[in-house]
């Protein structure tokens, strides 16, 4: 028998990057796990050294390929974290080190173009109105801030796009990952030049855009020796990580939907046919499939969860500490408002806060733990209402993500959200979307649709229980009132 073809997917997070090599059956061959950690230089900012994404992908790779049959390997693609602002100068060193997508540090930048520039012609040239970790008012924050770094831009990138270029030295990027940096047409799959104006920059600063699935180049000879691979192995464009999770959880075509708990939440639908969000609280950006989706995006989600276990209850047996959970489903009067690192979707408020509310004498540790887990699905609850105001139904979803091992939390997505959670066999999304991307580039599949239906399973489906559920929507309407009570106080608590 033929050896069967293998891709491999990559999914450059905040927390660390994954690696999946895959067999073009969908066989997860091999993985394996790079963390490093996010540098927070002020309250409320977050950065990242591309050389440290660099040095992780080299050492995640070779580990991939231990014991491998490396001449297998015919594709690499990527999900990445979306919206950061990468900078090269002349000689293609980084200038600073990278604004990641949840820093907050733009909220002059935002409301100036909000505002100055204004929401409707944002909305004419970009599709969406600016929120502020997005690409285009980090721009104008460093040209404003940093006016010497500002002058030595010769190539502006998204994290991921950093990776494909050390890879194979070609300056591209994919639409879906494009349309978080407010300077692409998103209709028109093109770049804006009237955004390109407004941000003082021009077009040839920014990458060529491609579709996630298409090849843009092969490895760098040294690239390849080094990992032992082909020099024939193509680099496909790939997509940004929440594109890429909803091709590797088979959310493609028409009307799909995913929900994705990692360090950040976001509720993604999928459509055939460009859509402009009408109230201002969803993302409307290019798919990974060739079509569109509305996104809403929480800043902190699975995070949350990191932050309330490893840092305050300094455990990371989240399993034990979840345990005996069930029975309280629908019943917590405690709640958690997840706002860590501000809101995007529906609040754009970079001075929301984190707060736990309702606490007695009674008040228990695993009370708490819950709210924690269910004021993150009340966040992205509130991304569905706002679908639901554009006219979309969802009946069921997708979930992916870290988030998405814990069982208990599956079933509180189920019941807040009120529908069927369907789990993919792998959690993993934006880097099994990222070896799809790969396999149709390099003409295994037809397209992303057929790959999409080739390849990915549900495991399993939740489903919600209809008191459960009706427990959970009484709560959402408290939670609901939580954030317009303290808005004005969390501007106050404003560190200048
Ligand atoms: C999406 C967004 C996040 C990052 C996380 O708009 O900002 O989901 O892509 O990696």
């Amino acid at each position: 028998m033929r050896n069967m073809n293998t891709y491999i997917g990559i999914d450059l997070g905040t927390s660390g990057t994954k690696f999946l090599l895959v067999a073009a059956d969908g066989t997860i061959l091999s993985e394996n796990t790079q963390t490093y950690e996010v540098c927070y230089p002020h309250s409320g900012w977050s950065e990242q050294s591309p050389e440290l994404w660099f040095s992780a992908a080299m050492q995640g790779l070779k580990k991939l390929l231990d014991g491998q049959d490396k001449a297998a390997v015919k594709g690499i693609s990527f999900g990445g974290q979306m919206h950061g602002l990468v900078v090269l100068d002349k000689n293609d060193d980084v200038i600073r080190p990278c604004i990641l997508w949840n820093d907050g540090r733009t909220e002059k930048q935002t409301k100036y173009l909000n505002e100055a520039i204004g929401k409707e012609k944002l909305s004419a040239y970009t599709g969406n109105i600016a929120f502020a970790g997005f690409t285009a008012p980090k721009i104008l924050w460093m040209q404003e801030n940093e006016p010497e770094n500002f002058a030595r831009i010769a190539k502006i990138m998204l994290p991921k796009d950093y990776l494909a270029y050390r890879f194979s030295g070609s300056f591209c990027t994919d639409f879906s990952d494009a349309s978080g940096m407010l300077l692409l047409d998103v209709k028109n799959r093109r770049w804006s030049a009237e955004m390109c104006k407004i941000c003082g920059i021009s077009q040839s600063m920014l990458p060529e855009p491609y579709e996630s699935y298409e090849v843009v180049g092969t490895l760098k000879k040294e690239i390849a020796e080094e990992l032992g691979l082909s020099e024939t192995v193509k680099i496909i464009a790939g997509a940004g990580d929440n594109a890429a999770a909803a091709v590797g959880t088979g959310v493609v075509g028409e009307g799909g939907c995913n929900i994705s708990l990692g360090t950040s939440g976001t509720l993604f639908v999928s459509a055939e046919e460009y859509k402009e969000d009408k109230v201002n609280a969803l993302h409307s950006f290019c798919h990974a499939d060739g079509g569109w989706h509305l996104m809403g995006c929480i800043l902190s989600a699975a995070s949350c969860n990191a932050w309330w276990s490893d840092k305050i209850l300094q455990t990371t047996d989240y399993a034990k500490e979840q345990e005996g959970l069930e029975e309280e489903l629908g019943k917590n009067d405690v709640y958690f408002l997840p706002y860590l690192m501000g809101e995007r979707s529906p609040h754009n408020d970079v001075n929301a806060r984190g707060a736990f509310i309702g606490m007695r004498p009674d008040t228990t540790r695993k009370q708490m733990t819950l709210a924690v887990l269910e004021g993150v699905t009340f966040a992205l609850r509130d991304c569905l209402e706002a679908a639901k105001k554009n006219g979309i139904e969802v009946k069921k979803t997708k979930l992916c993500g870290g988030g998405a091992k814990s069982p208990l939390w599956r079933k509180i997505v189920a019941n807040v959200m009120d529908m069927p959670v369907e789990i993919p066999q792998t959690e993993q999304g934006p880097s099994f979307g990222g070896a799809m991307l790969a396999m149709v580039g390099c003409g295994e599949y037809a397209s992303v649709s057929v790959a999409s239906q080739a390849i990915v399973k549900v495991r399993e489906t939740v489903l919600p229980d209809r008191e459960t559920a009706a427990l959970y929507e009484e709560r959402y309407r408290v939670f609901r009132s939580l954030y317009p009570a303290l808005a004005e106080s969390f501007k106050k608590m404003r560190k200048q």
